[in-house]
């Protein structure tokens, strides 16, 4: 649903809020600094389900009316949470089948958080009760702009094998097939003497001698993301009841949960929100961070969306905690905004002295007000309130990505042809090639409505439903440029592998057949060559760049080949091919493509689709690499964000106007105005 944004004025900033870690006497210099860093929203009361209910039964409201009051007469929002991340120890201690069991057997204790089995009936009944009560509580609190339930369902724990799991997969199961027969058959029950005669005979897939049915597999994590999502809408119907009129979220971890179908999840929430955290050995990790950001927004369907957290420096849980350097919580931060966030909270208020967490990042540090990310949050907030009007304006973007939790599932189970090929890592692969090249990608599930986008591209989507296929068809027949990597199209939804030649789903799209696989050794790779004639290869450079770990042997059947594999074992077959669909075309990139091959194969596809960067290098040669460029635009009002996360100044032009942005800066132009640097 998503579309109910809390009430607020401006973009919202703030962070986790943590009162119950500190004496009261702190709550006021919290709440005074809040609103020196301009704080707008907070959230409260997330993990703090022991201190509102310390015996079953009994509540204690007393703290968090007080603190309630004191945000609200600052004129500081609520996002309120429901505590049911964290039971306190006597629920475990009530409920000894609730601990969680892992795939490999282990059952795991409590004194740490999200320590539940989400089929858990004992579980269910006190979550839903604490959250009864501070929906009657705070259901009309004028503070209470948002609710915020659980947090970041699917991690830590994503599956559970135990005995009630194991039950209500079962349950779920019936429900999906009705009949044994119907199972068994999607099952491909026939191999290794699987075959089901009673329901109750199917168990978890837990770990085995051997590789479990790859189908049982499939539908174990379709019905344990489901099982979240019922823990989520339990919560969410008690307060859409007890607190009309106040949205409901809870936070996603786009790109980074492989446990949770969130396609499915974000129909169900009325604000999309996300945790974000950059992975600090990564030197381009503004890259996972955009890709991250580009999936939320589309996760919200083009809407609005919160960016629930990030850290305005170091994490406490990567072995190596790197700081973020001067100036990169703001280019961050900018970046989350400019594509599609109206509201940026961090992980968390202030740095707590103890627990698992107290060497993490804060807005206010251990070292309080005298510091260097002190002073960034402050002149953030201000940063922000100037740039009000952004809110509400939608991204607009230049090509589509497909993204599927079941296809990623389902490529990254054991005995594949070749471990070296991964879903995310492809993703992301093509999304780099995206983004330094200048342009803005939404992401689309395969089966939805793909017509307003001029080029799609298709990353290793392995499991391909007939749907998606035929989406995919008619899209490239109603003149969408179509790009397809490696190894997609080959099975069902039950990792069934469609009949006749691969790529089965998708044969007819790209007008090729792959007779076979021929994955390469580890850190073997083969260079691919423009086919002449075509225009791509300029003089005697027909060198695309190499193919890494995976190559295949394709026959032409309606396509032309585009680029040939230069040697290895489809030495001289066609590497990439194009085919003219309609009144479209679909490209078939059948390797596992380097940096250098993406990338061209990507602006050759761009050039034959009539796609341009919004911006230009300024001295007419590459896009400057570590430049970000993103527009957002409504009505008359535009908003192009320029940041500059390179150690160069970058200069590009935007129309007729040539706009420099130094090293490490960031530009917001909006239209109608001079570029306004900084
Ligand atoms: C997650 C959690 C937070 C906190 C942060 C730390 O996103 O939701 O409670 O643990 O990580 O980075």
């Amino acid at each position: 649903m998503h579309s109910r944004w809390p009430q607020l004025d401006g973009l919202a900033y703030g962070g986790e809020y943590y009162p119950e870690q500190w004496p009261a006497e702190v709550w006021e210099q919290d709440v005074a600094l809040m609103r020196e860093a301009g704080v707008t929203l907070v959230s409260v009361g997330i993990f703090a389900w022991a201190m509102l209910e310390p015996r079953p039964g009994q509540y204690e409201f007393g703290w968090l009316d007080r603190v309630l009051g004191l945000l609200h007469d600052a004129g500081i929002a609520v996002d309120l949470g429901t505590p049911t991340a964290a039971p306190p120890p006597w629920f475990l201690s009530r409920h000894p089948e609730a601990h969680p069991l892992t795939r490999q057997g282990q059952v795991l204790g409590g004194g740490s958080r999200q320590a539940y089995c989400p089929s858990s009936r004992g579980y269910a009944q006190a979550a839903a009760e604490i959250t009864r009560q501070l929906a009657l509580r705070y259901g009309r609190h004028p503070a209470v702009v948002l609710w915020h339930v659980n947090n970041e369902y699917g991690a830590p724990l994503g599956e559970c094998y135990c005995e009630a799991s194991a039950a209500a997969f079962r349950d779920w199961l019936r429900a999906r097939y009705g009949d044994l027969d119907t199972l068994n058959e999607r099952w491909g029950a026939a191999f290794w003497s699987q075959r089901y005669a009673e329901w109750d005979e199917i168990d978890a897939p837990r770990v085995s001698t051997s590789v479990v049915n790859p189908a049982q597999r499939l539908d174990f994590a379709r019905f344990s993301s489901d099982a979240l999502l019922a823990c989520f809408t339990r919560e969410r119907d008690i307060l859409r009841e007890l607190s009309p009129g106040v949205p409901v979220t809870t936070n996603f971890m786009a790109n980074n949960c492989k446990s949770v179908d969130y396609w499915r999840w974000a129909r169900e929430v009325d604000v999309i929100s996300n945790d974000n955290y950059l992975i600090a050995e990564r030197a381009d990790s503004y890259l996972d961070l955009a890709m991250s950001a580009d999936l939320t927004r589309s996760l919200a369907d083009g809407g609005p969306w919160l960016l629930m957290e990030h850290s305005t420096s170091a994490v406490s849980w990567q072995p190596r905690n790197v700081a973020k350097r001067p100036g990169e919580l703001r280019r961050n931060s900018l970046a989350h905004l400019a594509r599609g966030a109206d509201g940026l909270l961090f992980f968390q208020w202030r740095a707590g002295r103890f627990g698992a967490e107290k060497h993490h990042s804060a807005m206010l540090p251990q070292g309080g007000t005298d510091t260097r990310v002190w002073r960034e949050v402050v002149a953030l907030g201000r940063e922000l309130a100037g740039l009000a009007e952004v809110r509400g304006s939608r991204v607009e973007a230049d090509i589509a990505m497909i993204w599927d939790w079941e296809s990623w599932w389902a490529l990254e189970l054991e005995w594949r042809p070749s471990v070296d090929l991964g879903y995310l890592e492809r993703v992301r692969a093509w999304y780099e090639a995206s983004w330094r090249a200048g342009l803005t990608t939404d992401f689309a599930h395969p089966e939805a409505d793909l017509s307003r986008y001029r080029l799609v591209v298709v990353p290793s989507l392995y499991l391909t439903t007939p749907q998606a296929a035929e989406n995919l068809r008619r899209y490239v027949d109603g003149g969408g440029t179509l790009v397809v990597s490696c190894f997609s199209g080959i099975v069902d939804a039950w990792d069934r592998v469609y009949p006749g030649s691969h790529p089965g789903a998708l044969r007819d799209v790209l007008g090729v057949t792959v007779e076979e696989w021929l994955p390469l050794r580890a850190g073997e790779r083969v260079g691919l060559g423009w086919e002449a004639g075509l225009g791509w290869a300029e003089g005697d450079a027909v060198h695309v760049g190499w193919a890494v770990g995976w190559t295949e042997a394709v026959r032409l059947a309606g396509a032309k080949a585009v680029a040939r594999y230069s040697d290895g074992p489809a030495a001289g077959g066609p590497a990439v091919t194009r085919y003219e669909l309609g009144r479209g075309q679909a490209w078939y990139v059948s390797a596992r493509t380097d940096a250098t091959a993406t990338a061209a194969l990507l602006a050759a596809a761009c050039e034959s689709a009539g796609i341009t960067a919004a911006a230009r290098p300024a001295d007419g040669g590459d896009w400057p690499r570590d430049l970000e460029v993103v527009r957002r635009a409504d009505g008359d009002r535009r908003f192009i964000t320029l940041i500059n996360h390179g150690g160069n100044s970058a200069d590009v032009t935007i129309g007729a106007s040539p706009v420099t942005v130094p090293a490490g800066d960031v530009t917001v132009i909006p239209a109608g105005r001079p570029p306004a640097v900084r």
